[in-house]
């Protein structure tokens, strides 16, 4: 049996800002349970984290890290959750903030903690075969395992879950965090700056990203953020694996949080619909059809597109709320809309994950215009919710959303292909005319409630994907 070893900087239930934490709380257990790997996961030992999860920590070592010329005192930690082991690494001065990211001295913290994942590696009783990196904030570990070959023989995969966020500061800082000799600068530098994410791809043996249509846009410059080169240079051991959700989890017949359970039943879902109404004081009706948006207000998510045509689509007989915090620009703007519109519209500049299941179980249509997307998991959630989504092709939306074709009666969403408003408003103005249409509406609920996202697929590919690594000689870069 394979060990696989999780570097990542967040995972569900112990700490969460995005989709990351998702895929690194659920992926694991699929591995596992499908696949019969051995996956252990090693994070950072936020402050953020629960003191019910804290006070289950058992303490495994001490041992000191070497940050360029500072020494830094790190203690490991271990819990079991559900049958896998996740490690925490401390330092109180690193980690012990409010939040998780958006210091300073971000790129030295998660230098602090990637140095300290390699050096944890002879205190772990569990050797890795592979080191399984994820995002910026992991990439260094790719990159000083390489380096300094702390298992021997073990293999790193890195996988890219957004090309936005590489962890980029000044390549004076090579020699101010490493104790390295300056042949390696080459691999871990891109445009005159230290680059996390370049850490990642560049040594990795095998890079992923979290869909096959992302895949293929991070090979052009409008979507690489600079590193298409650097990918290109590594097209061979590049592939695209869909993420999966968390069936269990995300289940309206199981869900705690909503007040009417329900698996397919549309006239149970319904009676979601109007208790919220109920309870945002809407007017109540099972037949308004109901828009939401569960998001990060940031650019990412499309919002400029919503914003150019939302007054617009008001005026048609609908209700839309949006639930979910970010940028100033967005949470006015949206602030503004509720209040211009009090009958229609509701915005709740928060994030509250029992809200959060109301409304997918509520709604009728989950909108998710993204200007890009590596995988999306809200759109998955919403399907498993009985919602259909309304995305723009692009990432993960375009593999996962397959749009209403009447002729045919296939799709199980709605799409549409430009960056452009008004096509985001034709297709808006398209899923009223289904809801309306009792045949189409029946056909596309009937679609939605055989869309199956699970972690199996996912399971078996990556499975596969660490086969390959095994199977490939010696060392592909160094
Ligand atoms: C990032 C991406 C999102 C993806 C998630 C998990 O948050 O923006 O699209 O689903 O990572 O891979």
């Amino acid at each position: 049996m394979k060990n696989i070893l999780f570097v990542a900087s967040e995972c569900t239930p112990f700490v969460k800002t995005g989709g990351l934490a998702d895929v690194i709380g659920s992926l694991p257990h699929a591995l596992a349970n499908e696949e019969k790997l051995n996956v252990r996961v090693i994070l950072p030992m936020y402050d953020e984290i629960a003191e019910e999860w804290k006070e289950k920590l058992s303490y495994v070592t001490s041992f000191s890290v070497e940050v360029g010329w500072r020494k830094q005192d790190a203690d490991l930690f271990q819990i079991e959750h559900n049958g896998i082991v996740y490690y925490f690494i401390s330092n109180s001065f690193y980690f012990t903030r409010k939040g998780i990211y958006g210091y300073y001295d971000d790129g030295e913290r998660f230098v602090f903690f990637n140095q300290a994942v390699i050096a944890s590696l002879k205190f772990l009783d569990f050797t890795p075969d592979i080191l399984h990196a994820h995002d910026w904030q992991a990439g260094l570990s790719v990159a000083l395992a390489k380096i300094y070959q702390p298992v021997e023989h073990m293999k790193t995969v890195f996988t890219i879950h957004n090309m936005k966020y590489q962890g980029v500061m000044p390549v004076e800082m090579f020699d101010e965090f490493f104790n390295l000799n300056r042949e390696h600068l080459g691999g871990m530098e891109w445009n005159g700056m230290i680059n996390c994410l370049k850490c990642g791809i560049f040594h990795a043996d095998k890079v992923t990203t979290v869909s096959p249509t992302y895949a293929e846009e991070l090979k052009h410059p409008y979507f690489s953020e600079g590193l298409h080169s650097v990918l290109n240079d590594r097209s061979s051991d590049f592939l695209g694996i869909i993420n999966g959700v968390d069936t269990n989890e995300y289940h309206p017949l199981k869900d705690p949080h909503i007040d009417v359970n329900y698996r397919h039943s549309r006239a149970k879902k319904k009676q979601n619909k109007t208790d919220l109404q109920n309870q945002l004081g809407l007017p109540v009706s099972e037949d308004i059809p109901l828009y939401v948006m569960i998001t990060r207000l940031v650019e990412q998510k499309g919002l400029h597109l919503i914003q150019h045509i939302l007054e617009e689509f008001l005026q048609e007989d609908i209700q839309f709320v949006v639930l979910g915090t970010g940028e100033t620009e967005f949470e006015s703007y949206f602030s503004y809309i509720a209040t211009k519109y009090p009958d229609k519209a509701v915005t709740q500049l928060t994030f509250d994950e029992a809200f959060s299941r109301k409304l997918y179980a509520s709604a009728d249509f989950f909108v998710m215009p993204s200007l890009f997307e590596p995988c999306g998991l809200s759109q998955l959630i919403a399907l498993q919710y009985k919602t259909a989504p309304i995305v723009r092709e692009t990432g993960g939306l375009k593999d996962t959303v397959e749009p209403y074709n009447e002729a045919t009666g296939k799709g199980n969403g709605f799409s549409f292909t430009n960056y452009n408003a008004h096509d985001l408003l034709a297709v808006l103005r398209y899923s009223l005319f289904v809801y309306h249409t009792p045949e189409h509406w029946k056909q596309l609920s009937k679609n939605i409630n055989k869309s199956k996202f699970g972690w199996q697929k996912s399971a078996s590919d990556y499975k596969d994907l660490y086969e390959k690594v095994f199977e490939q000689q010696g060392v592909v870069q160094s």
